[in-house]
C-alpha cells in the first residue's frame, strides 16, 4: 500500500474544520467594485480591532486587493447562497446582479449580510501563493440573520444547529 499523500491529509482536516463564508471587497482606482469569496478570514485581536484574511496572488482581483487602503469584510447569511456562488466564481461584474452600497471608507458593501467590518488595511504578508492582509476595523455592524456555515465543500444553515450535550 502507498503512502497517505501529506497534501490530501492536509485537504481532509480543512474539511473537518467549519468556518463561515465571506466576501471581502475594494473599490478600486478603475472606479469598479472587486470582491472574491474567502473562508480565511479570522480575527487577530480585539483592541486594537484587527483582523486577517488570505488572498490568492493568482485571483484576478488580487492586484486591486493588494493596491487597496480600505476594503470590506461582508459575512454572509443562510440566504446568500448565490452571492457565494458568484464570488467564488473568477472575473467579471459579480455586482451586476448584487444589491450593494458604498461604506464610509468608500467600500462595497454587500446587502443581507449578516456582519461587515470595513478596514483600513495595516499589513500585508506574503506567504508563498497567497498574501494575508491584516486590516484594522473602522466600521462594524450586524443584523440577526444566522450566518452561513461552509464545511467539507458544503454549505449549511446555522439557524438549525443542534447544541453539544453537557
Ligand atoms: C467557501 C470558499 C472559500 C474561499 N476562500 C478563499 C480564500 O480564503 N482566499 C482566496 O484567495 N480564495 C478563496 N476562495 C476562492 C475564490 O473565491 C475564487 O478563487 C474566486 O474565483 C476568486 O475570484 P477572482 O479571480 O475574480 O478574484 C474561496 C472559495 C470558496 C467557495
Amino acid at each position: 500500500m502507498s503512502e497517505p499523500d501529506l497534501g490530501d491529509i492536509v485537504r481532509n482536516v480543512h474539511r473537518r474544520y467549519p468556518t463561515g463564508v465571506s466576501v471581502v471587497t475594494v473599490m478600486a482606482s478603475d472606479g469598479k467594485p472587486y470582491g472574491l469569496a474567502v473562508n480565511s478570514f479570522s480575527s487577530v485581536s480585539l483592541d486594537p480591532p484587527l483582523i486577517l484574511f488570505a488572498v490568492n496572488v493568482s485571483a484576478s482581483s488580487y492586484p486591486w486587493m493588494f493596491a487597496a487602503d480600505h476594503m470590506a469584510v461582508n459575512v454572509l447569511s443562510t440566504s446568500q447562497t448565490a452571492v457565494v456562488k458568484r464570488f467564488s466564481r473568477s472575473g467579471g461584474d459579480k455586482f451586476a446582479d448584487v444589491d450593494w452600497t458604498t461604506g464610509e471608507t468608500g467600500s462595497p458593501l454587500i446587502k443581507g449580510c449578516t456582519g461587515r467590518f470595513e478596514l483600513a488595511v495595516r499589513y500585508k504578508i506574503p506567504a508563498y501563493t497567497h498574501t494575508i492582509i491584516i486590516g484594522e476595523v473602522v466600521n462594524a455592524e450586524y443584523t440577526d440573520d444566522p450566518p452561513m456555515i461552509y464545511l467539507g465543500g458544503a454549505f449549511y444553515d446555522s439557524g438549525d444547529l443542534t447544541p453539544t450535550e453537557g
